[in-house]
């Protein structure tokens, strides 16, 4: 007997356009799952607004963006299902219900929260809606059944939270319809910022976007930081930390001729300008169908794709809400 399709559920916030940052780190791993697992990606409106709850118009704005950048990398509809996750009232309800078995220190343990907590300099006072997101997160994963997670060991901490709110809940109510979930680690490292910043990031403005032109590709590209010691050409220069280099890492398909021009820096007698010229050659290669796709698809045809699938993520949700209500015993008849 084969194994059971896996049910795979990511998401992304729409708070901004892709960048070549998820292209590495989970577009690309989607395009290739798609094709042996049931994939579900959520457009996590709702948990942006954890963030943009003062410019609610931002995340909307976004959505389509975001579908128009799953398209154009070559997310299949017809294989991978787009939802938007506002629209699915059923992910308050579960959401709701799994609050009441997590402490607020627990939730503040998460190293993840921790962390966010920090960068967003929430450590005198923590927005609950924010501080509860990894609830929410567990209501995305459990409400559509996922048994697969795909992401990066960073998000470690929010699938140990989520099975452990599954056990508590299936334990609670004696019952077994929510499911505990694997992550599904993927290999690719982070993609570092063109400023040599650890994470590329829209809210840096340090990320080559999948919409950008290839003016803008190409700007970004010289621009990106290298070694300051490397004045000359003669100079010896250092690959760890080099942007040009991590980008190599990640987008250039000759690892061999990589590891051999690494050697050369290192040494000295290789210029900036003749890496760059041969990053920015292979970047245009990448983007240029991803582009070209992606002017195809307008708003309204994007948006009709993402409201199609959130139906079909709609029974899904309403069938596991109410074998949820039925095992909390919140069902009432008149009768
Ligand atoms: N937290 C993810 C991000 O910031 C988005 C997300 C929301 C998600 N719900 C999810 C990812 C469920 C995986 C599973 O990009």
């Amino acid at each position: 007997m084969s194994e059971p399709k896996r049910v795979l559920l990511t998401g992304d916030r729409p708070t901004g356009p892709l960048h070549l940052g998820h292209y590495v780190g989970s577009l690309q791993n989607r395009v290739q799952l798609q094709h042996t697992c049931e994939q579900f990606v959520m457009i996590a409106d709702m948990q942006a607004l954890t963030d943009y709850f003062e410019r609610p118009e931002h995340v909307v704005k976004n959505v389509a963006e975001v579908v128009k950048d799953y398209l154009a990398v070559g997310i299949d509809p017809k294989k991978t299902t787009i939802f938007i996750q506002s629209q699915i009232p059923e992910l308050c309800e579960l959401t709701m219900l799994l609050l009441n078995l997590v402490t607020t220190s627990r939730l503040q343990r998460n190293p993840t929260i921790k962390n966010e907590i920090q960068l967003r300099g929430f450590e005198e006072s923590i927005p609950a809606g924010f501080l509860c997101y990894p609830v929410s997160q567990a209501a995305d994963i459990t409400l559509f059944r996922a048994t697969h997670v795909p992401a990066g060991e960073d998000q470690a901490p929010m699938i140990e939270q989520t099975n452990e709110l599954v056990r508590r809940f299936n334990h609670t109510y004696k019952t077994d319809c929510l499911c505990e979930v694997e992550l599904m680690l993927s290999k690719t490292p982070r993609l570092i910022g063109i400023d040599g910043n650890a994470k590329a990031s829209k809210s840096l403005g340090n990320a080559i976007f999948l919409s950008d032109s290839a003016e803008t590709v190409h700007e970004k590209v010289f621009s990106m930081y290298t070694d300051p010691n490397h004045i000359r050409v003669s100079d010896p220069g250092k690959t760890e930390g080099n942007v040009v280099f991590a980008y190599l890492d990640a987008f250039d398909s000759d690892k061999d001729e990589v590891e051999s021009l690494k050697a050369q820096y290192r040494k000295g007698g290789l210029g900036d300008m003749t890496l760059k010229r041969r990053l920015d050659e292979i970047l245009q290669t990448l983007l240029a169908p991803v582009r070209e796709k992606r002017v195809a698809v307008t708003d309204k045809e994007a948006l009709e794709i993402a409201i199609e699938g959130t139906k079909k993520m709609k029974t899904i949700a309403q069938n596991t809400m109410e074998a949820v209500r039925n095992a909390v015993g919140i069902v009432y008849r008149a009768e």
